[in-house]
């Protein structure tokens, strides 16, 4: 969604930018390229391959770009240490990059042979392997109801337990499609929700981009711009609540008949509807169809 996040983002050569997810630096380059000079432009990822992937890729903007490999969960300080505070727009394209997806070795994809892993920071400790084989079986199961809207969390976390240790991408998808019925034509994958849920639990998702969000807002410049990319219902769900609340006047219980609280909003929401990308897109980058941008403005 390179158009819309330009448009939403409203770039400016004087301005300066942090792009969240930096992955292989498309945003950034789209960014960095909206004006000439470009602006100014600080990129973060969990994932150090990434980071220096797209590091190469922006080399000729090294005077207006700089990157950290750093958690989201951080932009106050990070931006804060680069001289990014106040920023005029903050980026958040959520989940995991093409090339995640595609390097079989980093075990996020039930299609390609490898062993169990899934860390977006591959220096972290926790790994798919520790969730499938360590987590009893009923704290698996709520990973899997949890983080993946899955209604027969109970029937895979039994499964995975009674065939452990599992090792591989491989052997988890077919101990999942046992329970549930194996891959047919039209359905997504019996895997998909289950692989979506380890992942989440693995790279503590929702915590960070709540606290990411959270302090992206208090980053911004009056005037700037917080852009969310998610591409699922439950990450979705969540932004839409931060930024509501930011922008809201009143953050009391619904139970509580007057306003107690004193909030003062921090944000105007640019959109209330939900950005989604167009038919072309689709059709060029099918990974972009449940893409949902939202964009909010600090007040
Ligand atoms: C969808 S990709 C971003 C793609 C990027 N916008 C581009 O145009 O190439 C999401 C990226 O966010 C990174 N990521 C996920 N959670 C993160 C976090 N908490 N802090 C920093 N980076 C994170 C992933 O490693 C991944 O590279």
């Amino acid at each position: 969604m390179v158009g819309e996040v330009l448009s939403t983002l409203q770039v400016n050569p004087s301005g300066s930018y942090v792009d969240c997810t930096l992955g292989e630096g498309g945003h950034a380059s789209a960014i960095l390229s909206a004006t000439d000079p470009p602006p100014r432009l600080l990129g973060i990822d969990l994932d150090l391959e990434a980071l220096e992937s797209a590091t190469g890729r922006l080399g000729e903007f090294s005077r207006s770009f700089v990157a950290e490999q750093g958690n989201f969960a951080n932009v106050r300080d990070i931006a804060r240490r680069h001289g990014f505070e106040p920023a005029d727009g903050i980026l958040f394209d959520l989940g995991l990059s093409s090339l995640q997806v595609d390097t079989a070795a980093r075990g996020f994809s039930f299609r390609k042979e490898a062993r169990l892993d899934m860390r977006f920071d591959t220096s972290q400790m926790l790994s798919a392997a520790e969730v499938v084989n360590g987590f009893p079986e009923s704290e698996l199961a709520d990973v899997i109801y949890r983080y993946g809207e899955e209604r027969r969390s109970r029937r895979i976390a039994s499964a995975i337990v009674r065939n452990r240790p599992l090792d591989t991408t491989t052997q988890l998808a077919e101990v999942i499609s046992r329970v549930l019925g194996g891959p047919s034509g039209r359905r997504i994958h019996p895997a998909t929700k289950t692989f979506q849920a380890i992942r989440m639990a693995v790279n503590g998702e929702l915590d960070n981009v709540e606290k990411g969000l959270d302090q992206a807002i208090e980053v911004l410049r009056e005037g700037g711009r917080i852009v969310v990319i998610s591409y699922h219902s439950l990450e979705d769900r969540l932004v839409k609540g931060v930024l509501r609340r930011g922008a809201s006047r009143c953050i009391c219980p619904p139970e509580i008949p007057m306003c107690v609280c004193g909030h003062e909003p921090a944000l105007r929401l640019v959109s209330r509807r939900v950005i989604r990308p167009g038919q072309e897109e689709i059709r060029m980058n099918p990974r972009s169809r449940s893409a949902r941008l939202r964009v909010a403005e600090r007040i």
